[in-house]
């Protein structure tokens, strides 16, 4: 895919179109960025660390900048480092995340409550805000974007022990329909998916300590985990191909939602 490298300049200079992909060191982003470098875009991962195991190998010409996506200051400097690389960004994956407390109501801590909401929902307005105004700032007619966030299926329904990761999610997917409407004028599409569970690095940890696996892959229509190249597809879908979708938040789940019990 391609983008004018000048807005609006008439050079007729073609550059790479340039994805930003938050999260991307890890697991469901770490999928995307290898699948928007195989769409031949540039993909610049924000993470707070570099690659994780076993990707610290082939992850075929990623940029990685460490950052903390809550941080607005240090994510536009991010974002202003990546353009001078490869271009303004005009597509963004927010796949950054961080587990909840999993813990009663009654019980949750407050600052976990705080952190949750912060990486979770500030981090992805930081993140989604500081792309659009970069992409202002470089002037010339709109260019075409896109942005998908990740909200859960935790999002859809009401379950216990999901005060601060819940509704984290279900906070990321209203956002990403406001996002939707309020930036339809700039020509930016706004989307959100919700995972099921994903065999990443986030779930094994959460199967080491216990996680009933089983019980998910029963409950499941389809009878198994997603793998992150799956989810990864949906998420390029959104991003690059559906073009009249804006403001949806699709479930990737095997089903799991759909279940009436
Ligand atoms: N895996 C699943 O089953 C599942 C299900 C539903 C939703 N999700 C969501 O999908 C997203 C990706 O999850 P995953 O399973 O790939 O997790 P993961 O732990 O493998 O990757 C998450 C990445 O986010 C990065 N990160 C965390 N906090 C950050 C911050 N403040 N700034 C920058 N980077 C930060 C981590 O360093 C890590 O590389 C998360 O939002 C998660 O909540 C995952």
């Amino acid at each position: 895919m391609t983008q004018r490298s000048e807005h609006g300049s008439g050079s007729g200079l073609e550059a790479r179109e340039h994805a930003l992909v938050t999260g991307g060191s890890s697991g469901i982003g770490w999928a995307v960025a290898q699948r928007l470098i195989d769409r031949g875009l540039e993909v610049t991962v924000l993470d707070l660390q570099g690659p994780v195991e076993p990707h610290r190998t082939g992850s075929r010409g990623v940029r990685y900048i460490e950052v903390d996506v809550t941080d607005e200051v240090a994510v536009e400097e991010a974002i202003k480092v990546a353009s001078a690389t490869a271009g303004v960004a005009s597509r963004l994956v927010t796949s950054h995340g961080i587990r909840g407390a999993f813990v009663p109501a009654l019980d949750l801590d407050l600052d976990m409550m705080r952190r949750v909401l912060d990486v979770h929902v500030v981090g992805t307005l930081v993140v989604a805000r500081a792309m659009v105004r970069a992409m202002a700032g470089a002037g010339g007619r709109p260019a075409e974007g896109s942005i998908v966030t990740v909200s859960s299926t935790t999002a859809f329904g009401g379950w216990a022990n999901q005060a601060d990761y819940g509704t984290a999610k279900a906070a990321i997917s209203q956002l990403s329909r406001n996002l939707a409407v309020e930036w339809a004028s700039l020509g930016i599409r706004v989307n959100s998916v919700a995972p099921g569970h994903t065999l990443t690095p986030m779930v094994q940890q959460m199967i080491d300590q216990g996680y009933d696996v089983a019980a998910t892959e029963a409950r499941t229509p389809l009878g198994r985990l997603c793998t992150p190249d799956e989810m990864a597809a949906s998420i390029e879908n959104l991003l690059l191909d559906a073009t009249f979708v804006t403001g949806v938040c699709l479930p990737v789940d095997g089903g799991w939602t759909t279940v009436g019990k």
